[in-house]
């Protein structure tokens, strides 16, 4: 695939998507957006892919933001769709079916941190810094950070974060349980590839049901949730990947799984 704003590869099964514009701190314009659109349709029909990295291009920057200088025209009502497309996006990241994880190496703001937050694990260099600097802008985050970053960091740390523009280092992301992971900048991608080609190892029928009923845990309460769990897990006990992994446990070998 031939994207301008975006690198693209697959290694055992793992893709890689790179945002590429560098000299820009990866900022997302509206041709990112749109290619990000496309690589993710694509990906989520494509069978040899089972895990897919986020990452930026450089060492400097995950991604630093929304296209600053794509801001200034809007209004109300552009505004609004602004925002709604670029919900759309990173949904449609969030609900892609496959494990997503995030490698960010350096700052992740703005829409940069929106679109970690839209991914599954969050992997992060000891160098990388993350903050919702909108209020700066005279605005606030407007791809989910007010709806993410407080599901997984909890309001009032995720209000402390929106209302201040405070950047926080990869330290505290790791305290806070914004990020799964840290590692020395070099180890970052390695430590990405390798979790996913593990995660890729397993029967994903199994995976993509665990992703499917967690993912639910924002739309559903404790009951509906325990039922699509319970429904899940029967379909896991229907695959032949589940046979393969109690047997191979029972038989004292590593389980071969088919993704049957
Ligand atoms: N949108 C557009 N351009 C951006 C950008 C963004 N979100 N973030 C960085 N850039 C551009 C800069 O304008 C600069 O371009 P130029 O070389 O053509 O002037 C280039 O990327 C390098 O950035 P620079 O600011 O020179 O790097 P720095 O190391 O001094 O500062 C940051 C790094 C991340 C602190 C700073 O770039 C910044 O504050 N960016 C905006 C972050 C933000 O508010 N994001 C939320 C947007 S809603």
């Amino acid at each position: 695939m031939e994207y301008q704003t975006l690198l693209y590869a697959v290694k055992n099964r793992v893709a890689t998507v790179t945002i590429n514009r560098p000299d820009k701190l990866n900022a997302l314009n509206a041709l990112a957006k749109s290619e990000l659109r496309s690589v993710f349709e694509a990906l989520r029909d494509d069978d040899a892919v089972d895990v897919v990295i986020v990452t930026g291009a450089g060492e400097k920057a995950f991604v630093a933001g929304t296209d600053i200088a794509e801001l200034t025209v809007l209004n109300r009502q552009s505004g609004t769709a602004f925002a709604a497309g670029g919900q759309e996006v990173f949904d449609q990241i969030e609900n892609l079916g496959k494990p997503v994880i995030a490698a960010v190496g350096g700052y992740a703001l703005g829409g940069g941190c929106e679109l970690a937050l839209a991914c599954h694990l969050r992997l992060a260099s000891e160098k990388a810094r993350f903050g919702q600097p909108e209020v700066n802008l005279g605005t606030m985050p407007g791809y989910g950070g007010t709806q993410r970053l407080a599901r997984l960091i909890g309001k009032g740390r995720a209000l402390e974060m929106i209302l201040t523009g405070i950047q926080i280092d990869a330290a505290e992301a790791l305290r806070i349980g914004l990020v799964n992971r840290i590692f020395p900048p070099q180890d970052l991608l390695p430590r990405a590839q390798a979790m996913a080609e593990l995660i890729a190892s397993m029967g994903q029928r199994a995976i993509r049901g665990a992703l499917e009923a967690v993912n639910a845990t924002d739309e559903t309460g404790l009951k509906e949730g325990l039922a699509r769990e319970a429904a899940l897990f029967g379909s896991c006990c229907d695959t032949e990947d589940f046979r393969e992994g109690t047997r191979a446990f029972l038989e004292k070998r590593k389980p071969a799984f088919k993704n049957r």
